[in-house]
């Protein structure tokens, strides 16, 4: 999602800065046993921060726009998003007008909430509604679908009776496209103001 709304921007003639954000020890995916996805489910929930490596220089500077990107994990902000915050959010994003970027199965608001407090807490100076996408399937097959890919027990068969309920984890093509638009009006908004 963030790449096609990454080439939305860019097909506006907008130049992305983009930084990865690499923990020093991510979790393993997927999870080796419901024991384990409990434990960091509840990790998360407390939200425990996942190391990340340091940023490059680059990140520094003036920006027209800082779009802080992540998944939901257990209703708040993953744990390499939080340590970022902790640890570079002031340099990065203070001052700045920063829009947050979200993936969520479907309970994002909380996780935008306390995104917001920190941002602000690190100075900047606006924070954006959020771009949101969260996955397009029904209840129940997309938690059950969540849980089984987290598990790497995903029902490989296409025609199997799982997966017409549930044609595929996580986001689909349409909404790659609704990214890309996002992305391209953004850049004009930007291309309007400069
Ligand atoms: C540890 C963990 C906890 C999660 N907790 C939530 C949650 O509380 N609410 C939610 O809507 N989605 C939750 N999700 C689902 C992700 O937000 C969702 O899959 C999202 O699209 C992230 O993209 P990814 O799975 O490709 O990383 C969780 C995922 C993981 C791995």
């Amino acid at each position: 999602m963030l790449n096609k709304f990454v080439e939305g921007l860019e097909s506006e003639g907008v130049v992305v800065i983009s930084q990865c954000l690499v923990p020093v020890s991510p979790y393993e995916f997927p999870f080796r046993s419901y024991g384990r996805l409990i434990k960091v489910t509840l990790e998360t929930f407390f939200l425990l921060r996942s190391r990340i490596e340091v940023i490059d220089k680059k990140c520094y500077g003036d920006w027209d726009r800082v779009i802080i990107a992540g998944p939901t994990w257990s209703y708040h902000a993953s744990g390499p998003v939080l340590d970022f915050l902790d640890r570079f959010g002031k340099n990065v994003c203070g001052g700045q007008h920063v829009i947050p970027f979200i993936s969520s199965r479907a309970y994002w608001r909380l996780h935008y909430l306390g995104l917001k407090w920190r941002l602000k807490r690190c100075g900047a100076s606006v924070v954006e509604k959020p771009v949101v996408f969260t996955h397009p399937t029904r209840e129940p097959w997309r938690t059950i679908g969540l849980i089984m890919q987290m598990r790497g027990k995903m029902v490989r068969k296409e025609n199997s009776w799982f997966r017409k309920k549930y044609p595929g984890f996580g986001h689909n093509r349409e909404q790659g496209n609704v990214a890309l638009e996002k992305g391209r009006e953004l850049g004009r908004t930007l291309n309007e103001s400069a």
